[in-house]
């Protein structure tokens, strides 16, 4: 498929999105978000895909939301037309697990688009922050939520009140990002490991994925509950039998197809 905003490649089983209009930092308009949720969907289809990479550019994962796009919003605009949830929570529906290469800036709507995917791995150039105070707004796709729940409270109120942006070394120290890495090495760690995403039987993964999201929506009874029912589902896949008989029998498991 041919989009206009985004440059979309496949690696074997995995499957790379990049995020792509240069000129204004990655700025998140409609065209974009709504050729992200089309994109992201066709890969959660395809039969061939076992990991989703979600990126920018070497100078921005994403600038935010296009502020030129939205300044002359009113309420009733946004109100009417749903903003933000129109077309910006596509990634979440996504049941394959997607990993955030993070590069440059990652603000406002760009933090948080990036807070949406399941794991983070930040170039040493990645900067986050939440700047949406600075030009009168809150943020709107999530941060206040997400932000408090991947850092602490105290954090992300520093973050989202003083405006101030952090680096990639203070985003893996504070738990936001995973690993940093070199920038030039971004993407080849970000393959690296989606490969190793993608080697695992794709229905457990899938399950894990969801087990893990599902924390963020229950008590933790529930959610422990939860996992177990997946963990006794997990016994009706292929996968399991592979998996412990290729351990017993001291070689590699083959999830192929699993
Ligand atoms: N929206 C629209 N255009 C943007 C943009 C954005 N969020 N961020 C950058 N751009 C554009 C600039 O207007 C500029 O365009 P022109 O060349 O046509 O003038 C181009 O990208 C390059 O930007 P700068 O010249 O500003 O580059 P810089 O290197 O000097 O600064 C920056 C980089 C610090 C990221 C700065 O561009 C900046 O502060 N951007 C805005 C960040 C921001 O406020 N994001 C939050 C948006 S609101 C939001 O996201 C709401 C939400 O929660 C959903």
């Amino acid at each position: 498929m041919q989009y206009e905003d985004l440059i979309v490649e496949v690696h074997g089983k995995v499957a790379l999105i990049r995020l792509n209009r240069p000129k204004a930092l990655n700025a998140l308009n409609d065209r974009m978000m709504n050729e992200l949720g089309e994109a992201l969907a066709a890969f959660d289809k395809d039969a061939d895909i076992g990991c989703i990479i979600l990126t920018g550019s070497e100078k921005a994962f994403a600038a935010g939301a296009d502020i030129a796009a939205m300044v002359d919003y009113t309420y009733q605009d946004t109100y009417r037309d749903n903003y933000i949830t129109r077309n910006w929570e596509h990634i979440l529906k996504v049941r394959k697990p997607v990993i955030g290469a993070v590069a440059g800036y990652a603000l406002g709507g760009g933090c948080e688009l990036a807070m949406m995917c399941d794991f983070l791995i930040a170039a040493d150039s990645a900067k986050f922050g939440q700047p949406e105070i600075k030009i009168g707004v809150t943020p709107g796709a999530g941060a206040t939520q997400r932000l408090p729940r991947a850092i602490g409270k105290s954090k992300a109120m520093d973050l989202l009140l003083t405006a101030r942006t952090i680096d990639a070394a203070e985003a893996e120290r504070i738990g936001l990002v995973s690993r940093v890495v070199p920038a030039d090495k971004l993407i080849d760690e970000a393959l690296a490991a989606a490969n190793t995403v993608a080697a695992m039987p794709l229905s457990v993964a899938m399950m894990v994925k969801d087990a893990v999201n599902r924390a963020f929506e229950t008590t933790l009874t529930e959610g422990v509950n939860y996992e177990r029912r997946l963990f006794h589902a997990a016994f009706g896949t292929p996968a399991q039998r592979e998996g412990m008989k290729a351990f017993l029998e001291k070689r590699l498991p083959n999830f192929e197809g699993l």
